[in-house]
């Protein structure tokens, strides 16, 4: 179950009709099915059972806290990249002992976040990171528990933008150099080394790429153990694909395989960071037609989501499934069209050339899999309302994020004093220059 499907000629998420949600919240309006998210991660931990497994949430694919809420309640931890994902994880009740914490520029004050927290683990990215690390923990009179992010130089066949794990990305310490990483981190009294971390892109559909990189992080593992450095776990990141088009990613009894012959005899507990596998097909992007527009040059389905609701088709030039809510009778004539957005760009495409019945002027459309990487990377471009999101359960629904308005989007911007206000505006501040007055 992806959560949506046609009945009685109306999209439905799960058991509610999506048109009702959209009257009632807005749009555009990202609606999200947590069965759908709950079966995904049940797919998941049920295949993986008999490992010592830990599955890490990446916070970044869809933040909401509730997604986080429903996902803790299953078990997961949470892979986080920041200090702000740090306190998300933590309001939404994800125990810190499954909270790990990766990102190639921690901060001092977020790496002391983590320690104050008592999180899992630090995901560590370069040399110059352990040391800083080392010296807040030792000031905070603890050890860092830490994994060193390898990159094992795989490429993982994914879009360019979202590969990881090649040697030249700006991830990771090379392979080559992770022994001399462990001495130094083994050598370093605010450190504990705990771990093996690594991640090699996104959205990866074969199996091949994974199998190779972990392959070499195994390896690694052994070797440190021959010269005395004996960690306790592998951190195999994230990066599991999905369904957008023709993809046919590995299912989770197929990586279980693989994972459970390279790792067989290690006695390792093993921690994975999915993100999309978990979501991305459990949410989609609704939205309402304001023109359909046709000259000799082309057809476009002009609608109230773009760019700034959804960007990984201008970034990614990603492909998202685009249909009516309202299901075409069989035999409805399907004409092709653009579905762009209502942002002065160029690149304000949601999808090209698609097939679609003569929609028009208030219709409903959906965009599929858009449950990840969707909502987390909104922009308030063109200051536009920032949609809402909607989570369903079975027949009960709830707004989970109010649409956010312009006027809302802008309540926190100060002209100063010496750009003379229009009378009745409160948008006055303080100026630097008159401190001390
Ligand atoms: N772990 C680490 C260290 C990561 O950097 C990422 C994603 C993940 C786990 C989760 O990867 P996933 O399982 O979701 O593939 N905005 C892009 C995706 C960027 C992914 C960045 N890192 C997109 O829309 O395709």
């Amino acid at each position: 179950m992806n959560g949506f499907s046609y009945r009685r000629g109306e999209l439905f998420a799960e058991e509610v009709p999506v048109a009702e949600i959209a009257a009632v919240a807005g749009t555009p309006v990202y609606v999200y099915s947590a069965g759908a998210v709950r079966e995904r991660f049940r797919a998941y931990a049920g295949a993986f059972a008999d490992l010592p497994v830990l599955f890490c949430y990446a916070v970044k694919a869809n933040p909401h806290l509730a997604i986080l809420r429903l996902l803790s309640a299953e078990g997961a931890g949470a892979d986080t990249v920041s200090g702000g994902e740090i306190a998300r994880a933590l309001a939404a009740g994800v125990p810190p002992s499954r909270i790990v914490f990766a990102g190639v520029a921690k901060t001092d004050g977020e790496m002391r976040l983590g320690l104050h927290h008592r999180i899992l683990q630090f995901n560590v990215e370069s040399l110059e990171e352990l040391e800083r690390l080392d010296a807040v923990a030792r000031e905070a009179d603890t050890r860092a528990p830490v994994a060193i992010r390898i990159n094992p130089d795989v490429a993982a066949g994914s879009h360019d933008k979202i590969s990881t794990g090649r040697r030249g990305d700006k991830f990771g310490v090379p392979i080559e150099e992770a022994v001399e990483a462990y001495e130094r981190a083994a050598a370093l009294p605010g450190i504990e080394p705990v771990g093996l971390h690594l991640h090699i892109g996104s959205q990866i559909a074969e199996l091949a790429p994974f199998a190779r990189a972990y392959r070499r992080a195994v390896e690694l593992w052994r070797d440190l153990r021959t010269r005395g450095i004996a960690l306790e776990r592998i951190d195999f990141g994230g990066g599991f694909g999905i369904r957008y088009r023709e993809e046919a990613p590995p299912d989770p009894g197929a990586l279980a395989a693989m994972v459970r012959e390279l790792t067989a005899g290690t006695g390792c507990r093993l921690i994975f960071e999915p993100g999309r596998a978990l979501v991305g097909e459990a949410g989609i992007l609704v939205s309402r037609v304001i023109y359909r527009k046709e000259t000799r040059a082309g057809r476009y389905l002009v609608v109230d989501a773009g760019m700034h609701t959804l960007m990984r088709p201008a970034l990614y030039d990603a492909w998202h499934d685009i249909f009516s809510v309202r299901e075409p009778p069989p035999g409805t004539p399907l004409l092709t069209m653009d579905v762009v957005g209502p942002i002065c760009e160029s690149s304000d495409i949601l999808g090209r050339d698609r097939r679609l019945p003569a929609l028009g002027r208030g219709d409903l459309i959906a965009v599929g899999a858009t449950g990840a990487y969707g909502a987390a990377m909104v922009s308030n471009y063109n200051s536009r309302p920032r949609p809402a999101e909607v989570l369903v359960e079975g027949g009960r629904w709830a707004v989970i994020k109010p649409r956010v308005e312009p006027s809302a989007q802008f309540a926190d911007e100060i002209v100063p004093p010496w750009l003379a206000a229009p009378e009745g505006s409160d948008r006055a501040g303080g100026s630097h220059s008159d401190a001390g007055d």
